[in-house]
């Protein structure tokens, strides 16, 4: 009998879909499984690729006890093909399918529109891979390494996850598809990733937590709507990956939470209370929560416009359609179908800022950043309690929806971070004061040092509180190849 709890490793990719038995879709599988593997090896330096690094590796779909810790050389980890159970009698949640059983086969009418979905998805996943290939070389410890590369296999492993629904669902141009997800490249100029967040580069490791904070989210909340596909097999597939994605939004949070720690303790022990007298603070060798707040507002701005339109025709047709749902759709009282319900849109008229009602069903992405927003502000409280505990008065904050747009109603617009419109030539004159400058770059990579000895951390980021799998703090969670 099949297993769909526990990740059968009797084919050269683990999973829990029959792949044995299923002989088309496995070897469609191993034919591109060569290219994936050329794909890492060209990303990841060689140094780490021989490297022993201390990695959970999905046993199990199970919620409680997935996962198992060990030392593993990264071209060899298991990337599988794991699917959440199937809930029995599961319907579509949403829109005019509404109440019928969950489509096990792809419905012909929604083919196109759910492999656009999957392929965009599917996209993102190898990009931040490739934004991140730089940063071991930096690593402030072997704990912070080992975590960056336990975010790459498994963004790695999310990349398989739509490729076998591409390839199981898809044909000869489902095949095709997986074949781009490997041609496409971060920041190339021929065949870049298709979204705008995941070509730009992530330079350092204050960039890499606020991209596992807020890029990661947006991830989980576009995961997070998927898992309320129809479609059930893109729905348990998301499913599974929300549970490896906590651990990213994790790394994140702490990361960030570890900086700030770090910057208020050196101010303390300098006797500087003063957040802005950034030369002294820099002079610590800690990052200034000014600078923290400026990568906070572009990290938070890139993410947002990962979002789409506001007012979307594409959103208001998938949800329709019952290909994605809202954030919790099951849990959500109402009809599930929203033709008379609208929500709250901001506009920009005649350069002020107005909140309108526009029709929900096509303010479905709106809805889903405001839910994403929602969740976002909980780490940032969490960081100012922090700064608070520290006796330092700075607050980092959310910047307003209108600031440094790039998609959307506010695109270009000039938008305080306070959310005020002021002239073009003020806006430009002062982004500096809000986003990060090329200075504040040199000063932050200034500080990208190695640390390699096990327990020990940079001067600018403090240790975590509890190890990973409850390790002591000196542990070695990677065994550095030394050629
Ligand atoms: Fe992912
Ligand atoms: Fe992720």
């Amino acid at each position: 009998m099949l297993d769909l709890i526990n990740v059968a490793y009797d084919t050269q990719i683990p999973n829990n879909v029959g792949l044995s038995t299923d002989k088309r879709v496995l070897k469609a599988l191993e034919r591109w499984h060569p290219g994936y593997i050329n794909w890492w090896n060209d990303l990841i330096p060689e140094k780490f690729q021989k490297s022993l690094i201390y990695l959970r590796t999905a046993v199990s779909v199970d919620p409680k006890g997935w996962a198992k810790f060990d030392y593993v050389k990264m071209p060899e980890y298991r990337w599988g093909v794991l699917l959440a159970p199937q809930v029995e009698d599961r319907i579509i949640p949403c829109g005019e399918h509404y109440g019928k059983p969950a489509w096990q086969e792809v419905p012909g009418e929604y083919r196109s529109m759910l492999r656009r979905l999957i392929v965009i998805q599917g996209d993102t996943e190898p990009a931040s891979v490739e934004q991140q290939r730089h940063l071991g070389k930096t690593a402030p410890s072997l704990y912070d390494m080992r975590n960056l590369f336990q975010v790459n296999v498994e963004e790695g492993r999310h990349l398989w996850a739509m490729v076998y629904l591409l390839q199981k669902y898809f044909g000869a141009d489902g095949r095709e598809e997986a074949d781009d997800l490997l041609r496409r490249q971060s920041g190339s100029e021929e065949a870049p990733r298709m979204l705008g967040a995941f070509n730009e580069v992530t330079p350092d490791w204050l960039s890499f937590f606020m991209f596992t904070y807020f890029t990661d989210r947006d991830g989980k909340m576009q995961l997070e709507s998927l898992a309320q596909s129809g479609f059930d097999p893109l729905s348990r597939t998301c499913r599974f990956m929300l549970t490896e994605e906590a651990h990213h939004m994790f790394v994140g949070e702490t990361g960030v939470g570890r900086i700030v720690e770090r910057t208020c303790q050196a101010m303390n022990d300098a006797g500087i209370t003063d957040p802005y007298d950034i030369e002294k603070i820099r002079a610590l060798g800690v990052i200034d929560l000014p600078t923290i707040q400026k990568k906070l507002n572009l990290h938070y701005t890139l993410s947002l416009d990962l979002f789409g339109q506001e007012v979307s025709t594409n959103a208001a047709n998938a949800f329709n359609a019952g290909i994605k749902g809202r954030y919790m759709e099951t849990k959500i009282e109402d009809d599930h179908q929203l033709h008379n319900d609208t929500y709250p849109v901001s506009q920009l008229v005649d350069g002020n800022i107005e909140v309108v009602d526009s029709p929900a069903l096509s303010a479905i992405n709106m809805r889903l950043r405001d839910d994403y927003t929602r969740d976002a502000a909980g780490g940032v409280g969490r960081w100012n309690r922090v700064i608070a505990k520290a006796g330092i008065e700075f607050e980092l904050s959310l910047p307003h929806e209108g600031f440094h747009r790039q998609i959307g109603v506010f695109t270009g617009a000039p938008v305080t971070p306070e959310g005020r419109v002021i002239a073009k030539d003020e806006w430009d004159a002062r982004r500096g004061e809000w986003l990060p400058t090329g200075a504040d770059g040199d000063f932050i990579q200034s500080l990208m040092i190695p640390v390699s000895e096990p327990g020990k951390f940079a001067g600018w980021i403090a240790p975590p509180r509890v190890g990973i799998d409850n390790k002591p703090g000196d542990f070695e969670y990677v065994q550095l190849y030394m050629a």
